[in-house]
């Protein structure tokens, strides 16, 4: 009787250890340059994504534009046991040792949208930035009727699509003599950046036809500080479109842009290429994606077709709040019938 009291006992343990939830079976770390609408946008596309496979843990670090920082949390997630590395380096050079550490463990990694001056990566996935640069440059020139004074503010110093955006833009512009870039002011991304480095400027805000910031957040930084010297406004162009409030595409049909270029994030296609690599299915080394430019004259109706996909995506979000909330409810009702089972069986051996 004793025996049998303790073999329903582990029998029990047992079931219940079986009802633990189980491991990953892949790991994926997201190294992130950067904390902005831009990331956050794109890191919610690879969670929805992540969400419709079984087995996937997403591991997310931000290094807020600091490559030393980004270099210690790229050792750190390796460490930490993931399987694959996905990486947006802050500037070209310095965070490629990280990265190359990484790789050399067998790690596979996917560099996105920012380049590395090493080799050691399985795939690349970006937009051309210095398309985007020349094809800002032509529209500008276009729009400028190819003559006029131009204030640039740059991205992050050292890293790629600041890099390719200034080359495909200059080298558009070196097409129109009568087009002067007077300013050239760094910047680093981010609006507040952006803004100082207008306000510093000395020379004659007046004499400005239009301000091109490599992203949106400079474009809008500059313009609030152009809007507070009292100057007369320019033209605003600026590059990243993002949907939704506060991003580019509103930003242009509010008339606060000009124009801006949409920098795709695609964040579900870059968890899609990491699982693919991760068993061991074919796959493109480079992927480029397209993209398209925003002016006044698209913007409503992209920013309608935006709210609709960001409507859908609320709405996929929230079944799979609800479906995640099934599973709970199933698994307890699972527990539930195994304590009856177990009682069950204690009270016919109790009767025996
Ligand atoms: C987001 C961002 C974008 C910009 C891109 C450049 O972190 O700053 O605004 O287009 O990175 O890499």
């Amino acid at each position: 009787m004793r025996n049998s009291f303790i073999s329903i006992l582990m029998f029990t343990a047992i079931l219940f250890m079986g009802c633990k939830q189980a491991e990953p079976k892949y790991i994926i770390g997201v190294s992130q340059c950067s904390e902005d609408i831009w990331r956050d946008w794109q890191n919610a596309e690879m969670r929805m994504e992540a969400n419709f496979h079984e087995g996937v843990e997403l591991r997310f670090t931000a290094a807020h534009d600091d490559s030393e920082l980004q270099s210690s949390q790229i050792d750190s997630l390796v460490e930490s046991g993931i399987n694959l590395l996905i990486v947006a380096p802050n500037q070209l050079s310095s965070v490629s040792p990280a990265i190359d550490r990484a790789y050399d463990k067998g790690i596979p990694v996917i560099v996105f949208e920012r380049k590395t001056d090493s080799r050691k990566y399985s795939a690349f996935v970006s937009a051309d930035n210095y398309e985007m640069g020349h094809l800002m440059g032509e529209y500008i020139a276009t729009q400028l009727g190819g003559k006029g004074q131009i204030m640039e503010v740059k991205g992050l110093k050292g890293s790629s699509p600041a890099e390719e955006r200034y080359n495909g833009f200059h080298v558009a512009l070196a097409a129109y003599p009568d087009i002067k870039v007077v300013a050239e002011l760094q910047g680093d991304w981010t609006e507040p950046t952006a803004y100082q480095a207008v306000k510093n400027w000395k020379g004659d805000m007046n004499s400005i036809d239009l301000v091109f910031g490599h992203n949106d957040r400079s474009a809008i930084g500059a313009r609030k500080a152009f809007e507070e010297r009292g100057a007369k406004l320019p033209m605003f162009c600026g590059i990243d479109a993002l949907p939704g409030p506060d991003g580019g595409i509103q930003q242009v049909r509010d008339s606060l842009l000009d124009a801006s270029y949409i920098y795709p994030t695609h964040g579900d296609q870059l968890l899609q290429l990491a699982l693919d690599i991760l068993d061991g299915k074919e796959y493109p080394r480079e992927t480029l994606f397209t993209s398209a430019l925003v002016t006044r004259d698209n913007a409503t109706v992209l920013l309608l077709e935006s709210d609709e996909v960001v409507r859908q995506a609320h709405n996929l979000i929230k079944l799979q709040k609800k479906a995640a909330s099934y599973l709970e409810q199933l698994s307890t009702q699972r527990i539930i019938s195994l304590l009856a089972l177990v009682l069950l069986a204690l009270l016919a051996l109790i009767l025996v």
